[in-house]
């Protein structure tokens, strides 16, 4: 399920992001690419050890901490490390599905990575292509989102940036490993939360939300890995 999370930047972190981002130091996208995608890839990416870019990468995953639908819909066990990345004109990343097993830079420990996150860091008019495309199927979903709004998919698809020709497309990324492995499950128990919580809005003494909150949580005991 691809799940779109809006507003996870507050205006004022998102002036942070565009401050130091302007000072990072920034290489070619293809330092982080396994040998296949390397050869589709053409983008910047902040240095793994730039200091501006580890100071946003930890702010961000604060507030991603805090927002209770990245929670519910990732139920995450690690986050990777962000990471940021730039296309300016001609730049564009095709088709590829993302590396399964990601090392932690300066870390013996590994991920694997249920998820792809993307979190747009500049507004749809400030550039024109750099659409993010999610393959499902015979379907495809073109995804652009205004600045402080993120896209959550399964790591599982084939997916492609197209080119960008006017303007930088700016914007973070990164993966998680989730504590549900199987998508078809992460997705029942992101419905069931959303439903409670729709349900508590409504009719927040109804004695069935008692027992309806408490089979999604013997779902999670059932189905999270340690
Ligand atoms: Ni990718």
């Amino acid at each position: 399920m691809i799940v779109l999370l809006r507003s996870v930047l507050s205006p004022a972190s998102l002036a942070t992001v565009g401050e130091r981002l302007a000072v990072a130091d920034w290489r070619d996208g293809r330092v982080t690419a396994g040998p296949q995608s390397a050869r589709v890839k053409a983008n910047q990416q902040v240095a793994q050890g730039c200091p501006h870019g580890n100071e946003l990468g930890q702010m961000i995953v604060g507030e991603l901490e805090r927002n209770p639908m990245f929670l519910s819909a990732a139920l995450p066990r690690h986050v990777f490390p962000v990471l940021f990345n730039r296309y300016a004109p001609g730049m564009a990343f095709g088709p590829h599905i993302d590396n399964a097993i990601r090392p932690i830079p300066g870390t013996p420990h590994r991920i694997r990575t249920d998820l792809s996150a993307t979190l747009f860091l500049g507004n749809p008019d400030e550039y024109d292509g750099g659409e993010l495309v999610i393959q499902d199927g015979d379907a495809a979903h073109r995804i652009k989102l205004p600045a402080g709004d993120m896209v959550l998919y399964p790591a599982n698809t084939l997916h492609h940036v197209t080119e960008v020709t006017r303007g930088v497309r700016l914007a973070a990324f990164f993966w998680v490993q989730s504590l549900v492995r199987d998508g078809a499950a992460r997705d029942i128990l992101h419905n069931m939360d959303n439903a409670i919580r729709e349900l508590s809005a409504v009719t927040p003494d109804h004695p069935a939300l008692l027992n309806l909150t408490g089979c999604y949580h013997n779902l999670v005991r059932r189905w999270a890995e340690g």
